[in-house]
């Protein structure tokens, strides 16, 4: 199946009360692994690079390449989308040009009518090509690839001047952090969301960034109350370093051929795909690629 823009899968989660799933990669091995959960899982998935993980593998053409040709090689019949993350203004452009699917174009620390104007004339460019596009307000918690946010709570107003302008989904800061969060976190402020979705209304489906580390139960309050696509990136960096370090510890590099990078990666890449399928199954969304 080709690359598909993610408006029409999100849309049938915002309706079906459901979320997909938005996992980062880092490289071939852990696009392997997302592409294999989402296909055992029977569930839509979107594939999303970081402008710093693009970076490392080699540009946005690199990712945008692997991607669509492991579609091919493993034969996936679910749909995926390649979705650019916390895209800068140049890179959500490129990206268009490049054949993602998808993009993000994050100004949300630069000032709201600079945020908006910005994000206008990436809807007209991407939408030209059939491309989704998810814009934020409010900062998200937290580091990711050096932006730092102070994770504020999306002020409503901005969220419906943003909404109106035709972008395809909203990120929103309602508590949410990236990376681990703070034993003193405060939870997530649905109080906020609902009144989000209040705002902006029922068709609009709504991010949550920071996906990682979040109890399940508030995961599945979130998406009841509009969010339709979850982003996690720390929990798979977790569970790939704990899977490599426990093959290692168990001495299994030393044993035979055991320092073979295929080898090697393995039990890490396998730690991915477990873990894809369980928050699949935590959004609700195995099985509604049929
Ligand atoms: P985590 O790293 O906290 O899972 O957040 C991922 C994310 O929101 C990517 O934009």
């Amino acid at each position: 199946m080709p690359l598909v823009r993610g408006t029409e899968f999100l849309q049938a989660a915002r309706k079906g009360g459901y979320a997909v799933g938005a996992f980062n990669t880092n490289n071939l091995e852990w696009t392997q692994a997302i592409l294999k959960g989402a296909e055992e899982a029977q569930a839509p998935v979107l594939i999303q690079t970081s402008m710093g993980a693009a970076k490392y593998m080699g540009g946005y053409q690199v990712c945008y390449d692997i991607v669509k040709d492991l579609i091919d090689s493993m034969k996936i019949t679910v749909p995926v989308a390649l979705h650019l993350d916390h895209g800068a203004y140049e890179d959500a452009l490129e990206c268009i040009e490049i054949g993602y699917t998808s993009v993000m174009f994050d100004g949300s620390h630069l000032p709201f009518e600079e945020n908006i104007e910005k994000a206008k004339d990436v809807v007209a460019k991407a939408h030209a090509k059939g491309v989704s596009v998810e814009c934020e307000v409010g900062t998200i918690g937290g580091e990711e690839d050096g932006i730092v946010g102070r994770g504020e709570l999306a002020p409503i107003d901005e969220c419906v001047k943003m909404a109106a302008i035709g972008i395809d989904f909203l990120a929103c800061g309602i508590g949410n952090i990236h990376g681990v969060y703070p034993e003193n976190w405060a939870g997530l402020d649905f109080d906020h969301l609902k009144a989000i979705t209040d705002a902006v209304g029922s068709d609009l489906p709504l991010v949550l960034h920071g996906g990682s580390g979040i109890p399940v139960e508030q995961v599945k309050r979130a998406i009841s109350l509009g969010i339709s696509k979850v982003n996690v990136n720390t929990e798979c960096q977790q569970v790939f370093a704990a899977a490599t370090r426990k093959y290692i510890e168990a001495g299994k590099d030393l044993e035979g051929k055991g320092f073979d990078p295929r080898k090697l990666l393995k039990p890490g890449t396998d730690a991915v795909t477990e873990l894809v399928k369980e928050r699949i199954e935590w959004f609700g969304t195995t099985g509604k690629a049929k």
